[in-house]
């Protein structure tokens, strides 16, 4: 296969058939490269080779499947099957964080003993996992002394090519980036990742060479800034509450200003994920570790902490003059922590229903496709319903809690859902709605750094009168 200048670009290896890995995977091998996803969870392996795709991502399962029929993307658990004569390999595994909040990178490590155990040839090594600044050195002296002890000399460089893929979007993400970050130090790795990315057709600048170090820690910084941002938001919540302000207006008025920009200014009730927890965590983590300062960054993740809490705490502060939360049920709309995923990790949802089944709320649960992987995290108990639709959700509860802003939440029949409720409290932690629109629909409506909007009376008769608290 010749890409580019002419180069020959033999086989491709991604380790991790994960989120990163698999879109990783799938998408070079779209553009035509030849590309070996492995992963040590065999179970896995074998369902990717039967076409059938573990995780929910818009467009991957029909990336995989065109793919592996057109013999471009094979699926293994076997590093000799995979390194044999490849030329590139890209790790994608998981770098958890560790109690301290440090990253785990014992995964990793654990890829850099097989590929220098394994690799039969020159190789580039990149790094997509995020991994703290000084790994790329790590996989090299792992990988070194590996070759070393089997007494063969190959030439290898670990570059270090952070994802920054969203999931939801990840496909497109790959496909068309704002940037490519890659950090390297010879002209041999510079021609291969060149190449590599040559057939998505990015303009020069959407190739951002760079040093390692600065390449591993510009990962981190972006996503800490995200998270800066929405906690930024968030600790503004409550004095907006107070203060009788709204957070929407504020996020219209400083997002309009061209320095600031509205992205990622949305207050709500905490943002949740494989990324944003772990990075801004292991990030003041690696600061600490190089002894300098970590305030800004510390908090960021304690206004999270406390922003996760709020919505439970709202519901809860609603129910005690009306008998306490004990004998009440609470449908739950959303679950992934965002929409167009089932990704469970970090969600704000769990935060929640841990605070509502600990005060002996009964739950009715509903989420378009994380259910599954809620099943296997919640503890069983019979408080929790699992339900088949939002309908069968709100059926008979006192309250909702809006916790993952699903499109299709936005456009539900809520006139006629409010009948089929035993209460009339809506709590949206994503501010999806306006309040005199819920509050018009007959619900006492509480959001997050908004005025609330309370309902009168329940049972409705509509149109419901309202009065708009102050
Ligand atoms: N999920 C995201 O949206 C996202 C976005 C950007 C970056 N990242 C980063 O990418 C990395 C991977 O994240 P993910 O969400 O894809 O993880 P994931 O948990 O979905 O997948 C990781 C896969 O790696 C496999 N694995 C672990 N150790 C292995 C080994 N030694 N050899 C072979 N396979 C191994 C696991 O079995 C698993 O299937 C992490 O560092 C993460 O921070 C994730």
């Amino acid at each position: 296969m010749t890409f580019g200048k002419g180069f020959q670009m033999r086989k491709i290896v991604v380790i991790g058939c994960g989120y990163v890995g698999l879109v990783t995977a799938a998408c070079l091998a779209e553009v035509g490269h030849t590309v070996f996803c492995l992963d040590v969870d065999e179970k896995k392996v074998a369902a990717l080779r039967r076409g059938k795709v573990p995780i929910y991502e818009p467009g991957l399962d029909e990336l995989v499947v065109k793919n592996t029929a057109l013999s471009r993307l094979f699926f293994t658990s076997s590093y000799e099957e995979a390194l044999q004569d490849a030329l590139l390999v890209m790790i994608a595994v998981d770098t958890p964080p560790l109690k301290d909040g440090s990253c785990d990178t014992r995964n990793l490590k654990r890829a850099a003993q097989m590929i220098g155990e394994t690799m039969t040839n020159d190789l580039a090594i990149v790094t997509k996992s995020t991994v703290p600044v000084g790994s790329a050195q790590l996989i090299s002296s792992i990988i070194a002394s590996s070759l070393q002890k089997r007494e063969v000399n190959f030439w290898f460089e670990v570059i270090s090519n952070p994802e920054f893929l969203r999931e939801g979007h990840a496909i497109a993400d790959f496909m068309h980036p704002d940037r490519v970050i890659i950090g390297l130090e010879s002209e041999r790795a510079e021609e291969i990742m060149r190449t590599l990315y040559q057939p998505f057709q990015h303009t020069p600048q959407t190739l951002l060479f760079m040093d390692v170090a600065s390449s591993e820690l510009t990962k981190y910084a972006a996503n800490s800034m995200l998270a800066l941002r929405i906690s930024f938001m968030n600790s503004l919540t409550s004095l907006c509450e107070k203060a009788g302000a709204d957070i929407e207006s504020i996020k219209r008025g400083i997002g309009s200003d061209s320095r600031i920009g509205p992205a990622f200014l949305n207050a709500g009730c905490g943002y949740g994920g494989s990324c944003f927890p772990k990075d801004v965590k292991a990030l003041e983590q690696m600061m600490r570790s190089f002894g300098v300062p970590s305030d800004i960054i510390t908090a960021v993740d304690t206004q999270n902490e406390q922003q996760k809490r709020m919505l439970g705490l709202k519901i809860l502060s609603f129910f005690e003059n009306q008998g306490g939360i004990y004998d009440k049920t609470i449908a739950i709309l959303g679950l992934a922590f965002k929409p167009d995923t089932d990704d469970m990790r970090e969600a704000p949802s769990l935060v929640l229903i841990d605070e509502l089944l600990k005060r002996g709320a009964s739950l009715r649960l509903y989420d378009p496709v994380a259910m599954e992987n809620t099943k296997k995290i919640l503890p069983s108990s019979s408080r929790i319903l699992f339900c088949e639709s939002e309908e069968e959700a709100l059926t008979g509860a006192h309250a909702v809690a809006l916790v993952t802003e699903w499109q299709q939440f936005k456009t539900l029949d809520y006139k006629n859902l409010i009948q089929k409720m035993k209460g009339n409290a809506f709590f949206d932690g994503r501010n999806q709605f306006s309040p005199e629109e819920m509050g018009g629909f007959g619900f006492t409506y509480i959001s997050v750094g908004r005025k609330p909007f309370q309902a009168e009376k329940f049972p409705i008769d509509m149109p419901q009168r309202v009065v708009y608290q102050s």
